[in-house]
């Protein structure tokens, strides 16, 4: 069974047959989460700001969802999550499934290792056989690969943070993938990320929250599709 994360613009999932809605109970917080079947197939589903949506990206317990997922047995996490454009050729709106990262977050919870020493090989922070397997249910309406910046937030960036982060090698900006990938990884839950391009990044061209607003509507449409096609082949 197969965990889906939705994010900004994906706090409910229309598709999905929900049986069950639970409040889990974790060592770290609890966990609003739906259980249902999307196209026959078992699945969960977690709104990572909560529901309604209530908790800043800053503010999110990414350990008590993580762990939550965990408790439920998931076999992968996909995450779904928006950003912003840093490299000027990606359109908007569009999908990307990055295959790295660059964590510029601070002081927010990201590890259940506080009281061990445990080092977790992130070389690859993404799964990459979940990574094909959402190309493919993408049936080529993607850009496969890309690096993710995860900035702390909530306030988007400046013009110059996007420069930098352009020069560090980013294609994409958000403020959700971590520290969740590294908790997924902590826990050896396979994760990959559909990221949802609703903005070029500041200083690239001007932020519009209407235009942002219906990049999502547009690109959920097609994220939804995206995973009916992938949760046919679990
Ligand atoms: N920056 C950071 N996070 C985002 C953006 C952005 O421009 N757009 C959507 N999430």
């Amino acid at each position: 069974m197969i965990g889906i994360i939705g994010g900004t613009g994906f706090a409910e999932f229309e598709d999905f047959e929900r049986s069950a809605v639970l409040t889990a109970a974790t060592a770290y917080g609890e966990v609003y989460l739906e259980q249902g079947t999307l196209s026959g197939k078992p699945l969960v589903f977690l709104p990572r700001h909560g529901h309604p949506p209530q908790f800043p990206p800053h503010k999110i317990n990414y350990r008590a969802n993580i762990q939550a997922l965990a408790d439920m047995d998931v076999e992968g996490i996909v995450a779904i999550n928006a950003v912003g454009g840093v490299d000027p050729a990606l359109p908007v709106p569009s999908l990307v499934i990055p295959d790295q990262m660059i964590d510029y977050t601070w002081g927010r919870a990201h590890t259940f290792f506080d009281e061990a020493i445990h080092h977790i090989d992130f070389t690859e922070p993404f799964d990459q056989a979940l990574r094909q397997a959402l190309a493919h249910a993408a049936q080529g309406n993607v850009v496969g690969s890309g690096t993710y910046g995860c900035t702390q937030g909530p306030r988007l960036e400046t013009a110059a943070e996007i420069k930098r982060l352009r020069q560090d090698g980013c294609d994409i900006v958000g403020m959700t993938a971590m520290p969740e990938a590294a908790l997924a990884r902590e826990r050896n839950l396979p994760y990959a990320s559909c990221c949802v391009v609703v903005n070029a990044g500041a200083g690239i061209a001007p932020i519009s929250h209407d235009e942002i607003g219906i990049a999502l509507q547009t690109c959920i449409a097609e994220v939804r599709r995206l995973l009916s096609n992938l949760i046919a082949r679990y």
